[in-house]
């Protein structure tokens, strides 16, 4: 079945990505960090989780942190907890060493981690994980996916455990996703001369939308596999709306499967669909930020792109005050880290292609 309304789990069923599934499995077995970078939907998690298929992996995710405006680390340990109980199904002897963690008691094979003061380090988990691995004799793939979410991390600072597994933690090798690359960066602190974590290596993957020729290729060959055939209209309407981002064309080609034909009208309804998503992501961050100045310069960069200027100018208007040069800098650089918003040359754009349509029906 070639679309999938949830990430892919395996290798043969991907699309493509022959080039990225390799990289990463070379980079999870040679490097202590690997970070996957790309737009959201572009297929980091079913990339990661294909190519760590089968292999020793505990998989957090820490997307839910998303809406929040921050998170504790006992909220951190949870989802860790959680994704340690999933592990065990691949080895259960994993709770030989991790009941050996102080703040760690094992019930059957169930966990619990105590909170507060006796809560357990981070450090100390890994270090259990990595003797499992280091007995077993093989590697362990930590993935933390929408990795960026950490920096809502408050009370506790992980990047120092970080630090301390890469360089002494052979057995464990880290994968850091991220759809929002510049607070990716911003947790992972790899510039900033004072981290733990300056000047390691990192490997790093980008994971890019299709090209327009294999985004045609993704939605023709799987709706013939379903015995649907396509106009070419049908194809290069579908692709100029919905660009090389698989999620989306996934999202079309299961809505095209399920009324058994490809109608452009079915194009029409799926963007607007996927506009009311795309705009419910965006308002969460909105609402992260506690600021609706976020929406005004969504909307002045608009479909079309605008400049500093154009956007100071529209804002202005809109809000009938004088913004600030430092003021929109700040505004416009958390739209950056957040991915929402790209710089080109001297043009400010919306880089997915959906929110770029939806900008103007935008109301959080
Ligand atoms: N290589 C691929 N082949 C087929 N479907 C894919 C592929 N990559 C992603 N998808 C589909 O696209 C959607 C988004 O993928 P996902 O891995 O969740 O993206 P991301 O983690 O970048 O947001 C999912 O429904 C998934 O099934
Ligand atoms: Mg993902």
């Amino acid at each position: 079945m070639p679309f999938f309304d949830r990430p892919v789990e395996k290798p043969e069923e991907l699309f493509d990505r022959e080039e990225e599934l390799g990289a990463l499995r070379r980079a999870v077995n040679s490097y202590a960090i690997t970070v996957v970078v790309g737009f959201r939907r572009v297929g980091k998690t079913s990339l990661i989780k294909a190519a760590t298929h089968g292999m020793p992996r505990i998989y957090v995710d820490v997307r839910k942190f998303e809406s929040f405006q921050y998170m504790t680390y006992d909220m951190f340990l949870d989802e860790l907890r959680k994704s340690v109980v999933s592990f065990l199904s691949f080895d259960k002897r994993v709770l030989d060493y991790i009941k050996a963690v102080k703040g760690v008691r094992v019930f059957g094979v169930e966990l619990e981690f105590s909170h507060g003061r006796a809560r357990p380090l981070l450090t100390s988990i890994l270090e259990a994980l990595d003797s499992w691995a280091r007995d077993r004799g093989t590697r362990l793939v930590v993935v933390i996916d929408e990795a960026q979410e950490l920096t809502k991390l408050r009370g506790y600072n992980i990047i120092p455990a970080i630090a301390y597994a890469y360089d002494n933690l052979r057995n464990i090798s880290f994968v850091f996703a991220g759809s929002k690359i510049g607070l990716l960066y911003r947790f992972l602190k790899v510039q900033d001369p004072a981290s733990p974590l300056y000047g390691r290596y990192m490997e790093r993957i980008e994971l890019k939308p299709l090209s327009r020729e294999k985004a045609v290729e993704f939605l023709r060959k799987g709706l013939e596999e379903y015995g649907i055939k396509v106009s070419e209209e049908f194809l290069e309407r579908a692709v100029e709306k919905l660009n090389g981002i698989i999620g989306w064309l996934s999202y079309l080609g299961l809505r095209v499967v399920g009324k058994g034909n490809a109608s452009l009208h079915t194009i029409d309804e799926v963007l607007e669909e996927a506009s009311k998503i795309a705009i419910s992501e965006f308002c969460n961050f909105v609402n992260a930020m506690g600021s609706k100045r976020y929406i005004e310069i969504v909307k002045a960069v608009g479909s079309e792109g605008a400049t500093w200027s154009e956007v100071k100018r529209y804002l202005e208007l809109k809000l009938g005050t004088k913004i600030y040069d430092s003021e929109l800098a700040r505004l416009l650089k958390n739209l950056i880290d957040n991915g929402f918003v790209e710089k080109r040359d001297n043009t400010y754009i919306i880089p997915d292609p959906i929110l770029r349509y939806a900008t103007k029906a935008i109301r959080c």
